[in-house]
C-alpha cells in the first residue's frame, strides 16, 4: 500500500493523503536556519543549534501526535479548515504534499477555494518563507479570512520544556507595521530575536496563544479564527505565538498569494536598542523588503532549486531502473545532506536537546557528503580532529555551538579514531587535496598543543595497536560502532548509562570489529604515509595490518563466520559456542572489507552464514538468535526486546557492509539483492508495513524476532545514509574517487544491463557507459582507447572523458 508517489521531475515526494502511517517530513535549510515540516504542516525550525536557538516549540510525546507547527487557517463563510488538514482535520476535497529538495507545498482544497502553502528556508538567508496561495475554484465571488499562526519558544528549548516557573512571566513581543517580533530575554542578555511578517497589509493580529485559541482550547479548536477576527492581543508573559490575519476577496478564478517571513536576526551588543526599550530593527526590515514581491520571492525559490541541480550533479546515472536512479540521483544524496547538517540532533525521533555530534556519527557522514561540498567537509574534518586527544583517542561527542568535546561521555570508544582516517582519507580522494595533512590541529582543542593532522592519523592508527588485548586484537573499551555492546559496564541500576557506568577496569574485552576495520581502513593510512614519501612509516602500518589479519584468522574466525568480540572473562562473543547472538553482521563485513580470508574462502563461508542465519526479506539482522535476556556481561545489546535496535533489529547503517562485502568476493546478484530490501523506493509498495518515510532510510526496521518485523524507526538522522550512497554508487555502480583517478568497479545484478554515470570531480567529467551482465572484473576504454585495470586517471580540470566498461 502506497501514500504517496515519487515525481522524479520535480524531484519531490507527493503524499496524497494526509493519513499516513506517521507523520511524514522534510527539512528546510542547509547552511545555519533550518526547519522541519510534517505532511500536514506540524515541526519546527531553529537557528544553527536545535537546543540553543530554538524559534518555534514542537512537542514531542503529544497527543495528537504531531499537534502544533505552522498553521493557516481559512474562514470561508464560517466554515474553518486548513490546507494541510491539521488541526481541524476538516476533510478536504483535494489534499496533497509535495516535499521537495530543502521545501514542502502543502495544497489542500475545500467548498470550491483551494490553499497552497510553499515552505523554504532560502539559500543563505537565515529565514522561512511561508508563501501562501489562495485560488477562487467556484463561480461565485469569496471574501474569506486566513489566519497565519505559530508559537514561539523561548530559546533554549530544553529550558522551555521545563523551568515554567520562570518561562511563563517572561515573554515578551513588539508589533510594528504588520510585523510580530519576539524579543524574550533581549532586555537583558539576548541580542537575538524573531519576525514574523508578511508582505500585505494586515487586517488583525494575536500574539497571545490564549487569547487566540481561547483558554483550554486546542489547536482545532482556536477561537479567532472560528470568530473571524483577530483580537490584537499583546503577550505578557505565558505563551507569545504570532498571528496575522488577512481579509481577501477573490472573484470567480481569481488568485492571490500572500509570503510570510519568518526570520532571525542578531545585532551588535552595543547597538541593540532603536530608543530605551525599542528593539532594533533595521535588519528585520530588510530581510522582508527581500521578499516584498511574489517576483522576488520567485527568484529565491529559483535560487534554491538551482543550488540543489548543481550540488546533485556531481553524481548522476541514468540507467532505466527508475527506483535506483531516484535513490541515487535525488533522495539518497539529499539525505546525506541532512545527516550531514543535523547529526544526530533534530528530528522525529530526536528532539534536539540531547546528542551533539558524534565523532564516529559525523566522521562517517563525511563519506556522502563529501562529493557535494568539500569546502564544508574540510572544516568539519578540522572540527572533529580538533577533539581528539593526544593518545588518538578521542571525544565520543562534541556541541555544534561550541565545538568542545562532551565531558559527561568523555572518550573510550576504541572504534572512534580509526573512522578519521576513514573520513579524511574519503575528503583527500576527491579533492586531491594533501595540504589538509600538514594543516596544524589541536588535540582536545587546546592550541598549544597542535600537530599536524598527518599526526593525527598517525595517532588513530596506532590507538588500537597500543590498546589491544591477550589475542592481539583491540580492545573495545566502552563500545565500538555498536553503542549497544557494552563489556566492561555490568550495570545492574536502572537508568544508569549502559556506555558511561561502572566501566571496569583491567578488563580484557577485544573487538573483532575494530580489528576488522584497522585491516581495512589502515591502508588508507599506510597509502597516506608512503604519498608523503614515508616509506617507512607506511611499511610499519602494512606490516601491523598484516599481523592483524593474521590475529584475527587465528582468534576471529569461529569456524563459519567470524566472532565479534571477546567478553570481559576472555569468553568468545558471537561464536557457535554461545547460546544466543552466535553470529553478529558487524565483523563480517569490516574483516571482509578488510581482506581477510578472501583468498581462502573464508569471506564467501562468511558471507553464506549471514545468508542463513541473519537475512530476511526486509533486510539482515544485526545477530542471531536474539537475546531473550539481560545480560549483563553484554550490556544494552540485551535489554531490547527481541527484533529491536541492536537486539536483532535489522540496523541499516550496517547492511552495506555485507552488500560491499558481497561485492569484495564478486556476487553482484547478491549485492544487488540486499541493497533493493532496504532501499526506501523499493519499499515504497509496502509502506504500511514499513510505515515511516518511503524516500529516505530509517535507522532500524525490526527485525524477525519483533513482534512489528518490517516496520521502521528513525527516519532520517543515521548513518544508512552515507554508507548507502557509497555501497550503491562506489561499489555497485562502481564508481569510486581514488588518488590518481577513478576507479570504475561495477558489481551489480544483471537486471541493470546498461547504465550511464556522470560523475563530475577536481573539475573534469567523466562519462561512464557501462554495459553490464553481473559478476566484477570490468574491461574499460578511456576515450576509446583499451586501459588495463580498473583505474581511469583524473584529466586537466575542464576535461570531459569518455569511459566505457563492459563487465
Ligand atoms: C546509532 C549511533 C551510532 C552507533 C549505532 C549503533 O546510530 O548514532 O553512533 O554506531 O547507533 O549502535
Ligand atoms: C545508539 C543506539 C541506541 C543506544 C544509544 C546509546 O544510538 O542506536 O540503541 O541506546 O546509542 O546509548
Amino acid at each position: 500500500m502506497q501514500f504517496g508517489h515519487f515525481d522524479d521531475e520535480a524531484r519531490e515526494y507527493v503524499i496524497t493523503t494526509p493519513h499516513t502511517p506517521y507523520p511524514w517530513i522534510n527539512y528546510l535549510g542547509s547552511q545555519d536556519f533550518f526547519g522541519l515540516v510534517s505532511n500536514t504542516g506540524g515541526g519546527y525550525c531553529f537557528y544553527r543549534d536545535a537546543k540553543l536557538r530554538r524559534l518555534t516549540r514542537y512537542r514531542y510525546n503529544n497527543v495528537p501526535v504531531d499537534d502544533g507547527g505552522r498553521y493557516f487557517s481559512i474562514n470561508d463563510g464560517g466554515d474553518v479548515w486548513s490546507p494541510g488538514y491539521r488541526p481541524y482535520k476538516s476533510e478536504l476535497d483535494f489534499y496533497e504534499a509535495r516535499h521537495g529538495m530543502g521545501y514542502t507545498r502543502i495544497t489542500g482544497a475545500r467548498g470550491g477555494l483551494k490553499a497552497s502553502v510553499l515552505l523554504f528556508v532560502p539559500v543563505d538567508v537565515n529565514a522561512e518563507i511561508h508563501q501562501v496561495t489562495l485560488t477562487n475554484e467556484s463561480d461565485a465571488a469569496k471574501s474569506v479570512n486566513l489566519f497565519s499562526f505559530l508559537e514561539f519558544a523561548l530559546w533554549n528549548a530544553e529550558d522551555d520544556q521545563t523551568n515554567y516557573q520562570r518561562n511563563l512571566s517572561i515573554g515578551e513581543v513588539e508589533v510594528e507595521d504588520g510585523a510580530i517580533y519576539h524579543v524574550t530575554e533581549y532586555r537583558e542578555r539576548r541580542d537575538h530575536y524573531a519576525v514574523y511578517g508578511v508582505n500585505a497589509p494586515i487586517a488583525g493580529f494575536d500574539t497571545d496563544r490564549d487569547a487566540f485559541l481561547g483558554f483550554g482550547n486546542g489547536f482545532d479548536e482556536a477561537a479567532v479564527p472560528h470568530a473571524g477576527q483577530a483580537t490584537g492581543s499583546m503577550a505578557s508573559g505565558w505563551y507569545p505565538i504570532a498571528s496575522h490575519q488577512l481579509d481577501v476577496d477573490l472573484a470567480p478564478g481569481e488568485s492571490t498569494s500572500f509570503t510570510f517571513t519568518l526570520g532571525y536576526l542578531e545585532n551588535p551588543r552595543d547597538a541593540k536598542w532603536e530608543a530605551p526599550g525599542v528593539v532594533r530593527k533595521d535588519g528585520a526590515k530588510e530581510l522582508l523588503a527581500r521578499f516584498a514581491t511574489e517576483e522576488q520571492t520567485a527568484a529565491e525559490f529559483a535560487r534554491l532549486n538551482d543550488h540543489w541541480s548543481t550540488l546533485l550533479g556531481s553524481y548522476t546515472v541514468e540507467s532505466g531502473h527508475e527506483k535506483l536512479d531516484r535513490m541515487v540521483n535525488i533522495w539518497n544524496q539529499y539525505q546525506c545532506m541532512v545527516t550531514y547538517n543535523m547529526s544526530r540532533s533534530a528530528s522525529y525521533f530526536e528532539t534536539g536537546m540531547g546528542r551533539g555530534m558524534g565523532f564516529r556519527d559525523s566522521s562517517q557522514d563525511l563519506l556522502g557528503f563529501v562529493h557535494l561540498v568539500p569546502e564544508r567537509a574540510r572544516e568539519r574534518i578540522i572540527d572533529i580532529a580538533s577533539t581528539q586527544f593526544e593518545d588518538g583517542s578521542a571525544y565520543h561527542q562534541y556541541q555544534p555551538l561550541t565545538k568542545r568535546g562532551n565531558h559527561t561521555l568523555g572518550s573510550g570508544f576504541n572504534d572512534d579514531p580509526l573512522w578519521l582516517i576513514l573520513g579524511v582519507s574519503a575528503y583527500i580522494k576527491e579533492t586531491g587535496d594533501f595540504g589538509i595533512l600538514d594543516e596544524m590541529v589541536p588535540f582536545d582543542n587546546d592550541e598549544s598543543k597542535a600537530a599536524t593532522l598527518m599526526e593525527h592519523l598517525k595517532r588513530s592508527f596506532d590507538h588500537p595497536l597500543l590498546k589491544a588485548g591477550p589475542h592481539g586484537l583491540p580492545l573495545i573499551g566502552r563500545a565500538d560502532w555498536n553503542d549497544c555492546l557494552n563489556l566492561n559496564c555490568f550495570s545492574t541500576e536502572p537508568g544508569e548509562s549502559f556506555q558511561t557506568t561502572g566501566n571496569k577496569t583491567g578488563g580484557v574485552a577485544e573487538s573483532v570489529f575494530i580489528a576488522g576495520m584497522f585491516c581495512a581502513i589502515g591502508p588508507d593510512y599506510a597509502a597516506l604515509a608512503r604519498r608523503r614519501g614515508d616509506d617507512a612509516e607506511a611499511d610499519r602500518a602494512e606490516k601491523a595490518i598484516a599481523d592483524m589479519r593474521d590475529a584475527v584468522v587465528e582468534h576471529g574466525w569461529d569456524g563459519a563466520w567470524f566472532k565479534r568480540a571477546y567478553d570481559y572473562y576472555g569468553n568468545p562473543v558471537g561464536s557457535d559456542a554461545n547460546a544466543e547472538g552466535k553470529i553478529w553482521i558487524e565483523p563480517q563485513g569490516f574483516c571482509i572489507m578488510g581482506g581477510i580470508g578472501v583468498e581462502d574462502g573464508k569471506a564467501v563461508q562468511a558471507l553464506d552464514s549471514v545468508r542463513e542465519r541473519l537475512n530476511t526479506p526486509h533486510g539482515i539482522v544485526l545477530l542471531n538468535p536474539a537475546f531473550t535476556e539481560y545480560k549483563v556481561e553484554l550490556g544494552e545489546v540485551s535489554t531490547y526486546p527481541p527484533g529491536y535496535k541492536e537486539n536483532a533489529g535489522i540496523f541499516c547503517h550496517n547492511n552495506p557492509w555485507i552488500i560491499i562485502a558481497e561485492t569484495v568476493v564478486g556476487r553482484a546478484e547478491l549485492a544487488w539483492e540486499y541493497w533493493k530490501q532496504i532501499a526506501p523506493a523499493y519499499r515504497e509498495e509496502q509502506s504500511e508495513v514499513h510505515r515511516l518515510e518511503p524516500y529516505v532510510y530509517a535507522q532500524m526496521i525490526a527485525g524477525k524476532d519483533a513482534v512489528r518485523h518490517g516496520e521502521a524507526k528513525n527516519s532520517w538522522l543515521t548513518g544508512t545514509a552515507s554508507w548507502n550512497f557509497v555501497t550503491v554508487s562506489q561499489y555497485l555502480l562502481g564508481v569510486r574517487a581514488d588518488y590518481d583517478g577513478l576507479v570504475v568497479d561495477p558489481c551489480i545484478g544483471a537486471e541493470v544491463s546498461e547504465y550511464t554515470v556522470r560523475r563530475q570531480i577536481r573539475g573534469a567529467t567523466y562519462v561512464i557507459h557501462v554495459t553490464n551482465t553481473g559478476g566484477k572484473g570490468a574491461s574499460l576504454t578511456v576515450d576509446g582507447t583499451p586501459i588495463d585495470g580498473t583505474l581511469v586517471p583524473y584529466a586537466a580540470p575542464g576535461a570531459v572523458v569518455e569511459v566505457t566498461a563492459t563487465v
